[in-house]
């Protein structure tokens, strides 16, 4: 999107609008089928093709050195123009996704890139610099934790890991050189869901930058910027491409947080290849309908969990026991398909359990229409030493459930046998 001359990048919308709109306490409207199959996408496309074309090139070429010397002109005064000239700075297929996300998210800008992980350690690289210092909450995604414990530390940049959910420990682990506050919500595996006022109050008073991974959520069921955090990242592998068929992430901002990013991009070069944007933008035309789905089978196969006497507990803020249920619905328009359970037992139970199932299949992910379940301690924790496993709360006998979209009554049912085995 090109920024009219002299317009301020923080405050411009396509239609004009500013985005000063106060922080609401409560949850907001999603975006529901209608923008998630029209949002971001102009109107009439090249060669009149309904879909959005995979644009498969590494290279844009130049009529003359006239249209050259207009390009050249237009990058000084547009900073960013309507064509590309190669591949690690800009396709169209790519920004076409790059439009929906944002527009999804309520966002001025969004910036696709090769993975959750790459939209992770691209905007920590960006944010922040030698001698300085940022908070992030100790649910966080495993990879996410490393990159903070033992990558940016080489550079320089410390790192002070707080619970989720405890707002004092956040604000008192904040220092002088404090420059963001970094969290998930929910958090992976146990579900925790920030009370983004409050956080968002506590960065603004120490002015420092709110940086959230809102995967598990999607804008379907969250938009983390109306409360005014400053940037939103997803693992777009996960319920936004929907398919567990494509590898990517996305950040989500201003233009003001997003244009540097961007810039850097094209020297980190870690971005989206057009085949995956074309997936990403095919499975994002159905995302309100999968999370219609995939709220109600989490809700579901949790109420069924909790009830069940061979389970010990269950993470899942659609419950009243879980610790965010408040925090969870005031903001949430759903609680997301992921579920994660105790059984009562030790491993060989849980085994017992999980090989049991006739839908579920076992892997390492969550948000794609297929049901997959994960052994915790086996998937995602199996090089984590049993201390810090038992410190984490990952347990032998912990599963996470992440539900797809098949009939409610068949994941059910498929539970309820695979407990009859045990
Ligand atoms: C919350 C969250 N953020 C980021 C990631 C990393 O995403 P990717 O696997 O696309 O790199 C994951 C992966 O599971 C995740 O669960």
């Amino acid at each position: 999107m090109s920024v009219p001359p002299g317009t301020d990048r923080a405050t411009f919308t396509p239609n004009g609008e500013t985005t000063t709109a106060p922080t609401p306490t409560t949850r907001t409207t999603a975006p529901r089928s209608t923008q998630a199959v029209h949002a971001g996408e102009s109107r009439y496309r090249a060669h009149d093709s309904l879909t959005v074309p995979i644009v498969q090139t590494s290279v844009y070429t130049f009529r003359n050195t006239g249209a050259l010397l207009d390009y050249v002109d237009e990058k000084m005064f547009w900073e960013e123009p309507e064509r590309e000239d190669y591949g690690r700075y800009g396709n169209p297929t790519v920004r076409a996704a790059e439009a929906k996300l944002a527009a999804l998210e309520g966002a001025q800008d969004a910036m696709l890139v090769s993975s959750g992980m790459a939209a992770v350690t691209a905007t920590l690289l960006l944010l922040v610099k030698s001698g300085d210092h940022l908070v992030l909450t100790n649910d966080c995604y495993h990879s996410t934790l490393e990159f903070c414990r033992n990558f940016l530390p080489r550079y320089g940049v410390e790192a002070t890991i707080v619970p989720c959910g405890d707002y004092e420990a956040m604000e008192a682990a904040i220092r002088p050189n404090t420059r963001l506050l970094y969290s998930e919500s929910p958090t992976n595996p146990f579900m925790r869901c920030l009370d983004f006022p409050r956080l968002v109050e506590i960065a603004r008073r120490h002015n420092v930058k709110t940086v959230i991974d809102t995967t598990f959520a999607t804008p379907m069921n969250l938009r983390a910027l109306e409360y005014g955090v400053d940037i939103v990242i997803h693992s777009v592998t996960k319920y936004l491409a929907g398919h567990n068929d494509v590898m990517a992430g996305v950040v989500i901002g201003s233009f003001e947080e997003i244009t540097p990013l961007r810039k850097a991009q094209g020297t980190l070069g870690c971005i989206v290849d057009p085949h995956a944007a074309y997936l990403i933008l095919r499975g994002l035309k159905t995302l309100a309908l999968r999370m219609e789905r995939h709220n109600a089978n989490g809700l579901a196969v949790a109420r069924f969990l909790e009830s069940h006497p061979k389970v010990r507990r269950v993470w899942y803020p659609g419950l009243e026991s879980h610790p965010d249920y408040a925090v969870a619905t005031a903001t949430q328009q759903g609680y997301s398909g992921v579920v994660s359970f105790e059984i009562d037992g030790d491993a060989e139970r849980t085994y017992r359990f999980i090989d049991a199932l006739q839908i579920p299949t076992i892997g390492p992910s969550l948000g794609g229409v297929e049901s997959l379940i994960s052994p915790l301690a086996l998937i995602g924790y199996a090089e984590v030493s049993p201390e810090e496993c038992a410190r984490l709360g990952i347990s032998e006998s912990l599963i996470r459930f992440c539900t797809g979209i098949e009939e409610t009554e068949d994941l059910l049912a498929d539970v309820a046998q695979a407990f009859d085995q045990i």
